[in-house]
């Protein structure tokens, strides 16, 4: 059946300007690195992301390498273009990213120019998108020269391929270095994608710190460390968990006696302000505005509108932060 979009998905979400760009983005975006593959149900899939955009959220991020197998999640999302979202093409804001493994031989990898030219034409054939709205360099590579990889994102917007770049997990100095050579070229950062959760706090160790005062975004990725923060694992590892059904990322070497303790923790302040344990993460992360969004992801629709219930929930107090930062600090 022809997909047609809730008339009033704008009405509750809130967006926030990400750096100082003209580009607002949802509070809570929705990444497509699992549960997009050939092993999730196609009729899934096409549910999170009507379910997403149903409620405001318009931004999609992807990247080369998400499946399984290399490309099928960016292929997934071309055909969800065709049947369902061409017409709101503008409506939306779609990123993907290249810097990790993604064919075989030297051109594949890291942060040639070859490799960013290729990849970026490989994705938008895949996505059956004529331009995306962000291209990332997906991680730092430290041999090769910065002016390269920054040259290579620079020319891509300029080709009319991407209208944005971005990078994703540099570290604060690689990132004011890429910053500052995007600057250069005319071409300027729009945001940063690094890891940030209660559970993984790098970058409050400078990175926010170069991002605020060079005024770029930044779109927090796993924010629920991978589901950690549901507290789902706390008693055991649920079968329809990501950890039993795709263990890649997320093994139970991470369920260490130090991080059960401050999610359950954790999850005591959640209950005593009435909400879940993930709301309470999703909101911590958000609560300097610093971050642009938070990037979640799904395996099922419902958990895209659990989450959505942020949206309603009492801002943070100063009282329950020193509680929530005690418990971190351990
Ligand atoms: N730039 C990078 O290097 C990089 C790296 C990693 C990820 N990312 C981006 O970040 C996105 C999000 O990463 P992530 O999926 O690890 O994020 P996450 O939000 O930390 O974890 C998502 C998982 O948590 C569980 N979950 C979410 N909401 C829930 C709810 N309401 N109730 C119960 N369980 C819930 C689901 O797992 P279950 O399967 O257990 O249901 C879901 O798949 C990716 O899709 C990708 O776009 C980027």
């Amino acid at each position: 059946m022809t997909y047609v979009p809730d008339s009033s998905r704008y009405a509750a979400m809130q967006y926030r300007r990400c750096g100082n760009s003209g580009v607002m983005l949802p509070i809570l975006s929705l990444g497509l690195w699992h549960n997009f593959g050939a092993i999730t149900p196609f009729e899934t899939q096409q549910a999170m992301l009507r379910t997403a955009f149903d409620h405001g959220i318009t931004h999609f991020d992807l990247a080369n390498n998400y499946g399984p197998p290399y490309g099928e999640a960016e292929r997934n999302f071309g055909l969800h273009m065709e049947r369902d979202f061409r017409p709101y093409r503008d409506e939306l804001f779609i990123s993907t990213k290249a810097g990790y493994d993604m064919w075989p031989g030297p051109y594949g990898d890291h942060g040639s120019r070859k490799y960013l030219m290729a990849s970026i034409d490989q994705s938008l054939k895949r996505m059956k998108l004529d331009y995306v709205d962000v291209f990332y360099h997906h991680r730092p590579d430290p041999d090769t020269p910065i002016e390269e990889t920054m040259g290579a994102l620079d020319q891509i917007v300029r080709s009319g391929k991407a209208l944005y770049v971005g990078i994703s997990n540099y570290g604060p100095e690689q990132a004011r270095a890429a910053i500052k050579e995007l600057k250069r070229l005319g071409t300027p950062c729009l945001i940063h994608q690094p890891n940030y959760s209660m559970l993984n706090r790098w970058i409050e160790d400078g990175l926010t710190d170069v991002l605020r005062e060079e005024k770029v975004g930044c779109i927090c990725f796993a924010p629920l460390a991978n589901g950690l923060l549901t507290g789902k694992y706390l008693d055991g590892i649920p079968a329809d968990s990501r950890m039993a059904k795709d263990s890649r990322y997320l093994k139970p070497a991470a369920l260490t006696d130090e991080n059960l303790n401050k999610i359950r923790a954790l999850k005591d302040i959640a209950e005593a302000r009435g909400q879940k344990l993930h709301h309470l993460a999703l909101q911590w992360v958000l609560r300097d505005e610093v971050v642009t969004t938070a990037l979640i992801g799904a395996s099922r629709p419902e958990q895209i509108v659990d989450n959505l219930s942020i949206l309603d929930a009492p801002a943070l107090t100063q009282e329950e932060l020193e509680q929530i930062e005690n418990i971190l600090r351990g």
